[in-house]
């Protein structure tokens, strides 16, 4: 078998289940990847510890959930490596090493970081979160990926992964070879209420959302303030339905577009015709998700994880070479 470059990437379960953002953001573009690479698909459980620690009762359920999420968009397990960050101890030794050649100024300037620790008082401020950053350089380092598929809002934290690496090689050798960011073209997709899709606005359509779910979301969902009648001209730049219409319903978007400016297409009927295009893209995803038992996942789990660990362990043994920590 010929190598095929690895490439890396990781969701947290911190939900059981991802929204279209993460699915045509994200995912649509892993898939892509996995013809010319070796995909190394992570659900990073101990990451979501870092916002779940409190209760982390579901984070497990939560990983089988992003898992299926993974395997409907289209991951395929016999060509790629679908597994779950804490079944691989590998990545708890790596976060460990490298948390000695990191120095706390670099950590202590991550946007998330500032932005999460804000939130928090010093009590409930872990040693953990600030580490965040150490253990996602070590999902990545372990695997020598050429690339890493991350969102624009991951470049600080590649960067300093990146940091962390030239930082290792300089004291012990060139272990790590250098990662480049895959920044996929990333649709901007708008959520119900016309901000960004997330699930912490709870303004999202879900893989898993049936299609008469889709459907009453789309009822609700925010389109053009000064549009009142269905005739009135309307502006489709920050309308949420016709962010939809731009990634499900490409082929007629320009009909889409000049009916609303024109006032001559109505709300009610524009969002009837966006509902059928998105659960139309979405059917297979969502059958695929169906088919999946529950005994195959974990077998496949586990089989990633064998995977995983068959590389990160090599990988570990280089990296205690060059510490000298024989
Ligand atoms: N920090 C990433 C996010 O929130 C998740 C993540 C953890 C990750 N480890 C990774 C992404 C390694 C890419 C590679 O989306
Ligand atoms: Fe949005 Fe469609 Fe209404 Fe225009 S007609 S504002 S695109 S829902």
């Amino acid at each position: 078998m010929i190598n095929k470059p690895r490439i890396l990437s990781g969701m947290q379960p911190t939900q059981p289940k991802l929204h279209l953002g993460n699915l045509e953001g994200a995912l649509r573009n892993w898939v892509k990847l996995q013809d010319e690479n070796k995909l190394y698909c992570c659900v990073v459980d101990w990451h979501a510890l870092t916002t779940m620690a409190d209760d982390p009762s579901a984070i497990s359920e939560n990983s089988r959930e992003v898992a299926l999420d993974y395997l409907a968009a289209g991951i395929d397990p016999e060509r790629s490596t679908v597994f779950i960050q804490s079944h691989v101890k590998e990545h708890a030794e790596l976060h460990l090493l490298l948390s000695m050649v990191t120095p706390l100024g670099w950590l202590e300037r991550v946007p998330t970081y500032k932005e999460k620790r804000e939130n928090l008082t010093a009590e409930r401020e872990a040693y953990g979160l600030l580490g965040y950053p150490v253990l996602q350089a070590a999902d990545i380092l372990l695997y020598k990926p050429m690339g890493v598929p991350v969102g624009k809002d991951q470049a600080p934290h590649l960067e300093l992964s990146r940091e962390i690496l030239r930082r290792f090689n300089h004291l012990y050798g060139p272990v790590f070879p250098e990662f480049k960011n895959i920044i996929g073209e990333v649709p901007l997709m708008l959520g119900l209420d016309g901000r960004k899709m997330s699930k912490s606005y709870n303004n999202a359509i879900y893989i898993q959302d049936t299609e008469d779910e889709t459907a009453a979301k789309l009822k609700t969902a925010f389109t053009d303030p000064e549009k009142i009648r269905k005739d009135d001209p309307g502006h489709p730049e920050g309308c949420a339905v016709f962010s939809l219409h731009q990634v499900y319903n490409l082929n007629n978007i320009h009909t889409v577009e000049s009916e609303c400016r024109s006032g001559s297409r109505g709300c009610v009927a524009c969002k009837r015709e966006c509902t059928e295009a998105v659960n139309e893209s979405l059917r297979a995803t969502r059958e695929r998700r169906h088919q999946i038992d529950r005994g195959e996942l974990e077998n496949l789990l586990h089989r990633g994880a064998s995977e995983a660990r068959e590389f990160a362990s090599q990988t570990m043994e280089e990296v205690r070479g060059a510490m000298k920590l024989r």
